[in-house]
């Protein structure tokens, strides 16, 4: 594509992405799957100065979904130590970048000491005004929603509101994405064309992206093919074409 039209594409505010295929990239080079999740690591954090660089406002990743939890516990226990890693490493680099980092999930579910290393990472970038990222740890969209609405039955229990008076923005405003708008584009690696319960409520309206070519492989020209790709779509959001009566 030339520059000229690159200058001209829509950049995607909010841009998910499934990180998938950290096994099978490793399996294929003969290394243990941890090493594919290492690799997946570095990329995240490449990815995210790109996107930050294309001027990309949020960008959300899937880093564990509450069906993770059923891998091997040696393959749990490497994936929680390069969170614990990254909470615990990016604070400069964040301020320097001034990125505000989000964790979605049910994080009372993390050992302790992740969930201290969250808090302490999330509290120092709240008010960072650069690119809003986050990381869904322990994610999973039908949990989210559960334990949204359980928080909204709760406050229909002590009569602060009725139920007929819910709307869709309270329902937004009980997730853990609340004040986040929705995905532009969801973007999935590695083949797989599901969804894996990531962000169920958010991905409404959201165009889908799928490349064949593996989460540690994947860079900023592969970014860049998906945004050209959602530059090709037409969001009618149920609606007509522009100009279409
Ligand atoms: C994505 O890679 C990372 C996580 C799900 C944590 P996978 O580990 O799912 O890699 P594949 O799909 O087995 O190749
Ligand atoms: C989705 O990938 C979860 C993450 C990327 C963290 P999975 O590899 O767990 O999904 P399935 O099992 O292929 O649906
Ligand atoms: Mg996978």
């Amino acid at each position: 594509m030339c520059s000229e039209m690159k200058k001209d594409r829509i950049i995607p505010a909010h841009i998910a992405i499934i990180m998938d295929g950290n096994g099978r990239w490793a399996k294929r080079r003969g290394l243990p799957r941890t090493a594919g999740h290492k690799k997946g690591a570095e990329v995240v954090e490449q990815i995210l100065e790109d996107a930050d660089h294309l001027g990309v406002r949020y960008l959300t990743v899937y880093a564990f979904s509450t069906e993770n939890w059923s891998r091997p516990a040696m393959e749990v226990k490497a994936l929680m130590s390069l969170l614990r890693r990254y909470m615990e490493s990016s604070l400069v680099k964040c301020e320097k970048n001034n990125v505000a980092v989000r964790v979605i999930g049910d994080k009372t579910k993390l050992d302790k000491d992740l969930q201290a290393s969250i808090r302490v990472l999330e509290e120092a970038t709240k008010d960072n005004t650069g690119i809003h990222f986050q990381i869904a740890i322990n994610y999973g969209g039908r949990d989210e929603i559960l334990r949204g609405v359980r928080n909204l039955a709760k406050r229909i229990e002590s009569g602060e509101t009725k139920a007929d008076d819910i709307t869709e923005e309270m329902i937004a405003a009980h997730l853990d994405t609340a004040g986040i708008p929705d995905p532009d584009l969801l973007i999935r690696t590695c083949k797989e064309q599901r969804i894996s319960n990531f962000l169920l409520w958010e991905c409404a309206y959201t165009e889908f992206y799928y490349t064949d070519v593996a989460w540690p492989d994947f860079d900023k020209a592969e970014l860049e093919r998906a945004i050209d790709a959602y530059n090709q779509r037409d969001r009618r959001y149920g609606g007509l074409d522009s100009g279409e009566q």
